[in-house]
């Protein structure tokens, strides 16, 4: 019997002792349930939800929940500016390094806010207030002009100043 059994396990396909070998914790993750981790946004704006905001409504927004930190009109508080564009080499690698100087990816604004600001509550903005902050930053920034709205299809358009300046390590790789 304990022969019989032993042979079943050294003679049992791989696949069968892949699953038999798992601690068979957890469950399998449903579409829906994913929905809510798959956040991320690619440079090219690949991930953008739809909705649309304005920098007069980011401006609102920014006093009631980023001001705070990033100080009036973003000029910086106890987190960093992010309206302002200071040199980027005046203090060597210590030099403040802001969306202005050295961000190379407009989209980047959007998923770095919607994931993880404001900084005490997280997952709080809705998609259009986080297009509205963007709007107000990349206005404050004199990006794009003080009305146009920011949505999926216009913000990927927004060229970052510093965009043409990063060493890309693997070219054939992006
Ligand atoms: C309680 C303080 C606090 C509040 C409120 C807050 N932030 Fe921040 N924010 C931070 C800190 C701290 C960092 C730096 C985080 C890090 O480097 O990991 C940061 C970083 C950022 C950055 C990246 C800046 C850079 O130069 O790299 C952006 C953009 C940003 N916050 C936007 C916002 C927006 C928009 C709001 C309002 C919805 C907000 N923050 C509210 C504390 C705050």
């Amino acid at each position: 019997m304990l022969l019989a059994a032993l042979l079943a396990l050294v003679y049992s396909p791989p696949a069968a002792r892949a699953a038999a070998n798992t601690p068979g914790l957890g469950k399998p993750i449903s579409p829906s349930d994913l929905k809510a981790w798959d956040i991320t946004v690619l440079p090219d704006g690949t991930g953008l939800p739809p909705g649309s905001g304005t920098a007069a409504q980011g401006a609102k927004l920014f006093d009631d929940k980023c001001a705070l930190c990033h100080g009036q009109g973003a000029k910086g508080g106890i987190a960093n500016m992010l309206i302002g564009n200071p040199s980027l080499t005046a203090h060597g690698i210590a030099s403040n390094k802001t969306i202005a100087n050295f961000w190379g990816q407009s989209t980047t604004l959007f998923d770095y806010i919607r994931r993880a600001m404001p900084w005490p509550a997280p997952r709080i903005l809705s998609d259009d207030d986080v297009y509205a902050l963007c709007a107000y930053l990349l206005a404050g920034n004199k990006l794009i002009p003080e009305d146009e709205p920011m949505n999926a299809q216009t913000l990927p358009k927004v060229k970052m100043p510093n965009r043409d300046n990063f060493i890309i390590k693997f070219p054939d790789r992006i």
